[in-house]
Protein backbone atom coordinates (compact mmCIF):
# COMPACT_ATOMS: atom_id res chain seq x y z
CA UNK A 1 0.00 0.00 0.00
CA UNK A 2 2.59 2.66 0.71
CA UNK A 3 5.95 3.64 -0.26
CA UNK A 4 8.33 4.18 2.31
CA UNK A 5 11.00 5.98 0.74
CA UNK A 6 14.33 6.97 2.42
CA UNK A 7 13.96 10.44 1.99
CA UNK A 8 17.06 12.89 1.40
CA UNK A 9 16.31 16.39 1.90
CA UNK A 10 13.89 16.86 -1.18
CA UNK A 11 12.39 18.64 2.49
CA UNK A 12 15.24 21.05 2.86
CA UNK A 13 14.01 23.06 -0.19
CA UNK A 14 10.79 23.69 1.15
CA UNK A 15 12.35 24.12 4.85
CA UNK A 16 14.44 27.07 5.29
CA UNK A 17 17.90 26.34 2.76
CA UNK A 18 17.51 28.51 0.05
CA UNK A 19 18.57 25.85 -2.36
CA UNK A 20 17.10 25.80 -5.88
CA UNK A 21 14.47 23.67 -6.47
CA UNK A 22 15.16 20.90 -8.19
CA UNK A 23 13.67 17.18 -8.60
CA UNK A 24 10.55 15.65 -9.29
CA UNK A 25 7.58 15.79 -6.72
CA UNK A 26 7.01 12.00 -5.56
CA UNK A 27 3.21 12.55 -7.15
CA UNK A 28 2.75 8.92 -6.14
CA UNK A 29 2.36 9.02 -2.66
CA UNK A 30 0.09 12.35 -2.56
CA UNK A 31 -3.49 12.63 -3.14
CA UNK A 32 -5.81 15.76 -3.09
CA UNK A 33 -7.93 15.71 0.13
CA UNK A 34 -9.82 17.89 1.82
CA UNK A 35 -8.19 19.96 4.79
CA UNK A 36 -9.71 18.13 7.85
CA UNK A 37 -8.96 16.23 10.37
CA UNK A 38 -9.73 13.07 9.42
CA UNK A 39 -7.64 13.80 6.15
CA UNK A 40 -7.03 10.59 5.31
CA UNK A 41 -7.54 9.54 1.71
CA UNK A 42 -9.90 7.23 2.08
CA UNK A 43 -13.19 9.08 2.10
CA UNK A 44 -13.57 12.81 1.66
CA UNK A 45 -15.12 13.68 4.54
CA UNK A 46 -15.87 16.36 6.31
CA UNK A 47 -17.40 16.61 9.74
CA UNK A 48 -16.54 20.16 11.03
CA UNK A 49 -19.36 21.89 8.95
CA UNK A 50 -22.17 20.75 10.98
CA UNK A 51 -22.68 24.19 12.33
CA UNK A 52 -25.62 25.01 12.77
CA UNK A 53 -27.86 23.13 10.67
CA UNK A 54 -29.71 20.36 12.46
CA UNK A 55 -27.47 17.99 14.61
CA UNK A 56 -29.42 14.67 13.79
CA UNK A 57 -29.78 15.29 10.43
CA UNK A 58 -26.41 16.60 9.36
CA UNK A 59 -24.63 14.42 11.55
CA UNK A 60 -26.35 11.35 9.37
CA UNK A 61 -25.16 12.76 6.11
CA UNK A 62 -21.86 13.77 7.00
CA UNK A 63 -20.10 11.83 4.61
CA UNK A 64 -16.92 9.60 6.13
CA UNK A 65 -17.82 9.70 9.66
CA UNK A 66 -16.94 6.77 11.43
CA UNK A 67 -19.76 5.45 13.95
CA UNK A 68 -17.97 6.82 16.96
CA UNK A 69 -18.01 10.16 15.59
CA UNK A 70 -21.00 10.02 14.56
CA UNK A 71 -22.43 9.59 17.92
CA UNK A 72 -20.67 12.20 19.76
CA UNK A 73 -21.70 14.28 16.96
CA UNK A 74 -25.17 13.61 17.55
CA UNK A 75 -24.91 13.86 21.29
CA UNK A 76 -22.66 17.00 21.54
CA UNK A 77 -23.94 19.30 18.62
CA UNK A 78 -23.09 22.15 20.42
CA UNK A 79 -19.52 20.71 20.97
CA UNK A 80 -19.36 20.54 17.09
CA UNK A 81 -20.43 24.07 16.59
CA UNK A 82 -17.43 25.23 18.38
CA UNK A 83 -15.24 23.00 16.79
CA UNK A 84 -16.48 24.44 13.40
CA UNK A 85 -16.36 27.86 14.39
CA UNK A 86 -12.54 26.83 15.50
CA UNK A 87 -11.47 25.65 12.37
CA UNK A 88 -11.80 29.50 10.51
CA UNK A 89 -9.15 30.09 13.44
CA UNK A 90 -6.39 27.18 12.44
CA UNK A 91 -6.48 27.43 9.06
CA UNK A 92 -5.89 31.26 9.28
CA UNK A 93 -2.82 29.99 11.90
CA UNK A 94 -1.52 27.78 9.48
CA UNK A 95 -1.34 30.29 6.79
CA UNK A 96 0.24 32.49 8.17
CA UNK A 97 3.12 30.38 9.70
CA UNK A 98 3.57 29.28 6.53
CA UNK A 99 3.19 32.24 4.56
CA UNK A 100 6.56 32.78 3.13
CA UNK A 101 6.60 29.19 1.96
CA UNK A 102 5.86 27.34 -1.56
CA UNK A 103 3.33 25.09 0.39
CA UNK A 104 1.21 28.05 2.10
CA UNK A 105 -1.52 25.83 3.85
CA UNK A 106 -3.95 27.51 1.13
CA UNK A 107 -7.23 26.09 0.42
CA UNK A 108 -8.13 25.00 -3.45
CA UNK A 109 -11.35 25.56 -3.26
CA UNK A 110 -14.28 27.26 -1.38
CA UNK A 111 -17.42 26.30 -1.14
CA UNK A 112 -19.66 29.08 -1.11
CA UNK A 113 -23.19 26.93 -0.89
CA UNK A 114 -24.75 25.07 1.90
CA UNK A 115 -21.31 24.70 4.32
CA UNK A 116 -19.60 27.39 2.88
CA UNK A 117 -17.15 29.42 4.82
CA UNK A 118 -16.30 26.36 6.34
CA UNK A 119 -15.24 23.56 4.63
CA UNK A 120 -12.24 24.24 2.84
CA UNK A 121 -10.39 22.18 0.47
CA UNK A 122 -6.34 22.04 0.25
CA UNK A 123 -3.96 19.84 -1.01
CA UNK A 124 -1.31 18.11 0.91
CA UNK A 125 0.70 15.62 0.37
CA UNK A 126 -0.21 12.61 2.60
CA UNK A 127 2.32 11.82 5.45
CA UNK A 128 4.34 14.20 4.57
CA UNK A 129 5.68 17.07 6.78
CA UNK A 130 2.94 19.25 5.81
CA UNK A 131 0.35 16.60 6.30
CA UNK A 132 1.99 16.49 10.15
CA UNK A 133 1.90 19.89 10.74
CA UNK A 134 -1.43 19.99 9.83
CA UNK A 135 -2.99 16.66 11.91
CA UNK A 136 -1.16 18.65 15.26
CA UNK A 137 -2.65 21.69 14.51
CA UNK A 138 -5.83 21.10 13.93
CA UNK A 139 -5.83 19.01 16.77
CA UNK A 140 -4.78 21.92 18.91
CA UNK A 141 -7.00 24.28 16.95
CA UNK A 142 -10.09 21.88 18.34
CA UNK A 143 -8.65 21.72 21.44
CA UNK A 144 -8.60 25.44 21.79
CA UNK A 145 -12.22 26.11 20.23
CA UNK A 146 -13.71 23.41 22.77
CA UNK A 147 -11.88 24.49 25.78
CA UNK A 148 -12.67 28.57 25.05
CA UNK A 149 -16.37 27.21 24.38
CA UNK A 150 -16.37 25.38 27.97
CA UNK A 151 -14.85 28.90 29.52
CA UNK A 152 -17.25 31.07 27.65
CA UNK A 153 -20.73 28.40 28.91
CA UNK A 154 -21.33 28.18 25.30
CA UNK A 155 -21.58 24.53 26.12
CA UNK A 156 -23.92 22.31 27.87
CA UNK A 157 -21.58 19.45 28.90
CA UNK A 158 -18.51 21.57 30.14
CA UNK A 159 -17.37 24.36 32.09
CA UNK A 160 -14.80 26.16 33.81
CA UNK A 161 -12.28 23.85 35.39
CA UNK A 162 -14.07 22.61 38.65
CA UNK A 163 -10.92 21.64 39.96
CA UNK A 164 -9.16 24.90 40.21
CA UNK A 165 -10.72 25.51 43.71
CA UNK A 166 -9.81 26.71 47.03
CA UNK A 167 -5.73 27.47 47.90
CA UNK A 168 -2.48 26.70 45.58
CA UNK A 169 0.92 27.93 45.71
CA UNK A 170 3.18 29.12 43.11
CA UNK A 171 6.71 30.69 43.24
CA UNK A 172 5.50 33.38 44.61
CA UNK A 173 3.28 31.92 47.13
CA UNK A 174 0.24 31.40 48.37
CA UNK A 175 -2.97 31.97 46.33
CA UNK A 176 -6.82 31.33 45.92
CA UNK A 177 -8.21 30.05 42.75
CA UNK A 178 -10.78 32.22 41.39
CA UNK A 179 -12.28 33.27 38.60
CA UNK A 180 -12.78 30.70 35.55
CA UNK A 181 -9.80 28.45 34.92
CA UNK A 182 -9.70 26.74 31.53
CA UNK A 183 -10.80 23.15 31.26
CA UNK A 184 -8.16 22.10 29.04
CA UNK A 185 -8.48 19.15 30.18
CA UNK A 186 -12.41 18.76 28.51
CA UNK A 187 -10.44 19.67 25.26
CA UNK A 188 -8.11 17.90 25.05
CA UNK A 189 -10.65 14.66 25.87
CA UNK A 190 -13.28 15.62 23.80
CA UNK A 191 -10.73 16.48 20.86
CA UNK A 192 -8.75 13.08 21.62
CA UNK A 193 -12.38 10.82 21.27
CA UNK A 194 -13.69 12.34 18.09
CA UNK A 195 -10.69 13.27 16.28
CA UNK A 196 -8.94 10.09 17.10
CA UNK A 197 -11.97 7.90 16.22
CA UNK A 198 -11.16 7.88 12.73
CA UNK A 199 -7.47 6.79 13.04
CA UNK A 200 -8.16 4.05 15.49
CA UNK A 201 -10.53 2.09 13.12
CA UNK A 202 -7.46 1.31 11.38
CA UNK A 203 -4.48 -0.42 12.27
CA UNK A 204 -1.77 0.82 9.90
CA UNK A 205 1.73 2.80 9.52
CA UNK A 206 -0.61 6.02 8.77
CA UNK A 207 -2.85 5.73 11.84
CA UNK A 208 -0.33 5.60 13.99
CA UNK A 209 1.38 8.43 12.81
CA UNK A 210 -1.65 10.39 12.69
CA UNK A 211 -2.16 9.52 16.26
CA UNK A 212 0.98 10.31 16.92
CA UNK A 213 0.67 14.05 15.65
CA UNK A 214 -2.98 14.72 17.04
CA UNK A 215 -1.76 14.02 20.38
CA UNK A 216 1.44 16.67 19.78
CA UNK A 217 -1.25 18.90 18.85
CA UNK A 218 -3.67 18.78 21.62
CA UNK A 219 -0.29 18.64 24.02
CA UNK A 220 0.77 21.70 22.66
CA UNK A 221 -1.81 23.92 23.83
CA UNK A 222 -1.58 22.79 27.20
CA UNK A 223 1.91 23.63 27.42
CA UNK A 224 1.21 27.72 26.98
CA UNK A 225 -1.21 27.33 29.50
CA UNK A 226 -0.50 30.60 31.92
CA UNK A 227 -1.57 31.29 35.34
CA UNK A 228 -3.19 34.97 35.63
CA UNK A 229 -3.48 36.67 38.90
CA UNK A 230 -5.22 39.62 40.07
CA UNK A 231 -4.28 41.43 43.28
CA UNK A 232 -5.77 42.19 46.40
CA UNK A 233 -4.92 43.49 49.79
CA UNK A 234 -4.47 46.99 51.14
CA UNK A 235 -3.65 49.20 48.11
CA UNK A 236 -3.05 46.71 45.62
CA UNK A 237 -0.02 45.54 48.13
CA UNK A 238 -0.94 41.64 46.95
CA UNK A 239 -0.67 39.87 49.81
CA UNK A 240 -3.68 38.31 48.45
CA UNK A 241 -3.83 37.02 44.94
CA UNK A 242 -6.82 35.31 43.61
CA UNK A 243 -5.76 33.40 40.21
CA UNK A 244 -6.49 31.57 37.38
CA UNK A 245 -5.12 29.22 34.61
CA UNK A 246 -6.09 30.67 31.17
CA UNK A 247 -4.50 29.44 27.61
CA UNK A 248 -2.62 31.86 25.92
CA UNK A 249 -2.88 33.06 22.59
CA UNK A 250 -3.12 30.38 19.84
CA UNK A 251 -0.21 32.56 17.72
CA UNK A 252 2.01 30.54 20.39
CA UNK A 253 0.70 27.02 19.44
CA UNK A 254 1.33 27.95 16.19
CA UNK A 255 5.20 29.24 16.30
CA UNK A 256 5.39 25.85 18.52
CA UNK A 257 4.44 23.91 15.89
CA UNK A 258 6.25 25.67 13.56
CA UNK A 259 9.15 24.76 14.94
CA UNK A 260 8.04 21.38 15.31
CA UNK A 261 7.49 21.11 11.66
CA UNK A 262 11.15 22.30 11.61
CA UNK A 263 12.43 19.69 13.14
CA UNK A 264 10.32 16.71 12.15
CA UNK A 265 11.81 13.26 12.16
CA UNK A 266 11.08 11.04 9.71
CA UNK A 267 10.31 7.78 10.55
CA UNK A 268 9.39 4.00 8.64
CA UNK A 269 6.95 1.59 9.95
CA UNK A 270 8.23 -1.44 11.62
CA UNK A 271 7.07 -4.79 9.66
CA UNK A 272 4.43 -5.98 12.05
CA UNK A 273 2.82 -2.44 11.86
CA UNK A 274 2.97 -1.83 15.66
CA UNK A 275 5.00 1.34 15.48
CA UNK A 276 7.58 3.17 13.58
CA UNK A 277 10.87 4.02 14.34
CA UNK A 278 13.47 6.70 12.86
CA UNK A 279 14.49 6.61 8.96
CA UNK A 280 18.02 7.53 9.61
CA UNK A 281 19.76 5.47 12.14
CA UNK A 282 22.24 8.49 12.71
CA UNK A 283 19.87 10.21 13.88
CA UNK A 284 17.81 10.82 17.36
CA UNK A 285 14.67 9.15 18.03
CA UNK A 286 11.44 11.12 18.03
CA UNK A 287 10.04 11.68 21.08
CA UNK A 288 6.33 11.96 22.40
CA UNK A 289 6.78 15.61 21.31
CA UNK A 290 8.10 15.40 17.72
CA UNK A 291 6.05 15.34 14.73
CA UNK A 292 6.65 12.39 11.90
CA UNK A 293 6.29 11.97 8.72
CA UNK A 294 6.69 9.13 6.52
CA UNK A 295 6.68 10.58 3.39
CA UNK A 296 8.81 12.92 1.40
CA UNK A 297 7.14 16.06 -0.15
CA UNK A 298 7.54 17.07 -3.43
CA UNK A 299 8.89 20.46 -4.02
CA UNK A 300 5.52 22.41 -4.48
CA UNK A 301 7.00 24.18 -7.38
CA UNK A 302 4.68 23.04 -9.86
CA UNK A 303 0.77 23.09 -9.90
CA UNK A 304 0.04 19.46 -9.68
CA UNK A 305 -3.16 18.66 -7.54
CA UNK A 306 -2.39 14.58 -7.35
CA UNK A 307 0.99 15.67 -5.70
CA UNK A 308 -0.55 17.99 -3.36
CA UNK A 309 1.08 20.90 -4.83
CA UNK A 310 -0.53 24.22 -6.08
CA UNK A 311 2.59 25.42 -7.46
CA UNK A 312 3.76 28.92 -7.11
CA UNK A 313 2.62 30.44 -10.22
CA UNK A 314 1.65 33.98 -9.51
CA UNK A 315 2.89 34.00 -6.09
CA UNK A 316 4.37 37.01 -4.53
CA UNK A 317 7.77 37.02 -3.90
CA UNK A 318 10.42 39.42 -1.99
CA UNK A 319 13.21 40.14 -4.39
CA UNK A 320 15.89 41.64 -1.46
CA UNK A 321 15.11 38.04 0.72
CA UNK A 322 17.27 34.96 0.10
CA UNK A 323 14.95 32.75 2.20
CA UNK A 324 12.08 31.09 1.36
CA UNK A 325 9.92 34.25 0.61
CA UNK A 326 12.79 35.31 -1.66
CA UNK A 327 12.07 35.18 -5.82
CA UNK A 328 15.03 32.81 -6.40
CA UNK A 329 13.52 29.80 -4.41
CA UNK A 330 9.64 31.24 -4.15
CA UNK A 331 9.60 30.88 -8.47
CA UNK A 332 11.69 27.87 -8.28
CA UNK A 333 14.20 29.92 -10.64
CA UNK A 334 11.36 30.63 -13.19
CA UNK A 335 11.57 34.03 -12.81
CA UNK A 336 9.40 36.44 -12.16
CA UNK A 337 6.94 39.83 -13.17
CA UNK A 338 7.12 43.33 -11.38
CA UNK A 339 4.45 45.57 -11.35
CA UNK A 340 4.32 49.03 -9.98
CA UNK A 341 1.35 49.78 -7.83
CA UNK A 342 0.54 52.50 -5.89
CA UNK A 343 0.31 52.41 -2.39
CA UNK A 344 -1.52 55.22 -0.32
CA UNK A 345 0.15 55.84 3.09
CA UNK A 346 -0.07 57.92 6.06
CA UNK A 347 3.02 60.51 6.03
CA UNK A 348 4.11 63.56 7.43
CA UNK A 349 2.15 63.22 11.06
CA UNK A 350 1.92 66.55 13.05
CA UNK A 351 1.63 65.86 16.93
CA UNK A 352 -1.49 68.39 17.35
CA UNK A 353 -2.37 69.80 20.79
CA UNK A 354 -4.19 68.21 22.73
CA UNK A 355 -4.18 64.84 21.72
CA UNK A 356 -4.36 64.42 17.58
CA UNK A 357 -1.85 63.26 15.33
CA UNK A 358 -2.85 64.31 12.13
CA UNK A 359 -1.23 62.74 8.73
CA UNK A 360 -1.15 63.48 4.93
CA UNK A 361 -1.83 60.60 2.71
CA UNK A 362 1.12 60.42 0.51
CA UNK A 363 1.12 58.61 -2.58
CA UNK A 364 3.96 55.94 -2.81
CA UNK A 365 4.66 53.77 -5.65
CA UNK A 366 5.95 50.12 -4.74
CA UNK A 367 6.92 47.21 -6.66
CA UNK A 368 5.27 44.09 -6.57
CA UNK A 369 7.06 41.00 -7.80
CA UNK A 370 4.99 37.85 -9.10
CA UNK A 371 6.17 34.42 -9.82
CA UNK A 372 6.15 33.70 -13.75
CA UNK A 373 4.16 30.58 -14.58
CA UNK A 374 5.74 27.75 -15.57
CA UNK A 375 6.58 27.09 -19.32
CA UNK A 376 4.48 25.58 -21.81
CA UNK A 377 6.79 22.51 -22.27
CA UNK A 378 8.09 22.28 -18.66
CA UNK A 379 4.61 22.30 -17.09
CA UNK A 380 3.77 19.24 -20.04
CA UNK A 381 6.57 17.40 -18.41
CA UNK A 382 5.21 17.28 -15.06
CA UNK A 383 1.62 16.57 -15.74
C1 LIG B 1 16.30 4.62 19.42
O1 LIG B 1 15.41 3.61 19.85
C2 LIG B 1 15.85 2.30 19.58
C3 LIG B 1 14.73 1.31 19.93
O2 LIG B 1 13.95 1.77 20.96
C4 LIG B 1 17.14 2.04 20.35
O3 LIG B 1 17.61 0.71 20.09
C5 LIG B 1 18.19 3.05 19.91
O4 LIG B 1 19.36 2.89 20.67
C6 LIG B 1 17.66 4.48 20.08
N1 LIG B 1 18.60 5.39 19.46
C7 LIG B 1 19.01 6.50 20.06
C8 LIG B 1 20.00 7.32 19.30
O5 LIG B 1 18.65 6.82 21.18
C1 LIG C 1 -1.14 30.32 -1.51
O1 LIG C 1 -0.65 29.91 -2.76
C2 LIG C 1 -1.64 29.74 -3.73
C3 LIG C 1 -1.02 29.11 -4.97
O2 LIG C 1 0.14 29.74 -5.39
C4 LIG C 1 -2.30 31.09 -4.01
O3 LIG C 1 -3.28 30.97 -5.01
C5 LIG C 1 -2.93 31.57 -2.71
O4 LIG C 1 -3.47 32.85 -2.86
C6 LIG C 1 -1.93 31.59 -1.57
N1 LIG C 1 -2.68 31.76 -0.34
C7 LIG C 1 -2.32 32.61 0.62
C8 LIG C 1 -3.18 32.66 1.81
O5 LIG C 1 -1.33 33.33 0.49
C1 LIG D 1 12.11 41.43 1.99
O1 LIG D 1 13.25 40.80 2.51
C2 LIG D 1 14.16 41.68 3.18
C3 LIG D 1 15.41 40.89 3.50
O2 LIG D 1 15.07 39.69 4.15
C4 LIG D 1 13.46 42.28 4.39
O3 LIG D 1 14.31 43.16 5.06
C5 LIG D 1 12.20 43.01 3.94
O4 LIG D 1 11.48 43.49 5.06
C6 LIG D 1 11.32 42.10 3.11
N1 LIG D 1 10.24 42.88 2.55
C7 LIG D 1 8.95 42.55 2.70
C8 LIG D 1 7.98 43.43 2.02
O5 LIG D 1 8.61 41.59 3.34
Amino acid sequence: MFAFTKGHGSLRILGESAARATGASSRRCCAFILLILILTPRVDSSWWYIGALGARVICDNVPGLVNKQRQLCQKYPDVMQSISEGGKEWIRECQHQFRHHRWNCSTIERDHTVFGRVMQRTSICVGSREAAFVYAISSAGVVYAITRACSQGELRTCNCDPHKRGKARDERGEFDWGGCSDNINYGIKFAKAFIDAKERTVKDARALVNLHNNRCGRMSVKRFMKLECKCHGVSGSCTLRTCWLAMSDFRKTGDYLRKKYNGAIEVTVNQDGAGFTVAHKDFRNATKNDLVYFENSPDYCLMDKAAGSLGTAGRVCNKSSRGTDGCEVMCCGRGYDTTRVKRITKCECKFKWCCAVECKDCEEAVDIHTCKAPKRAEWLDQT
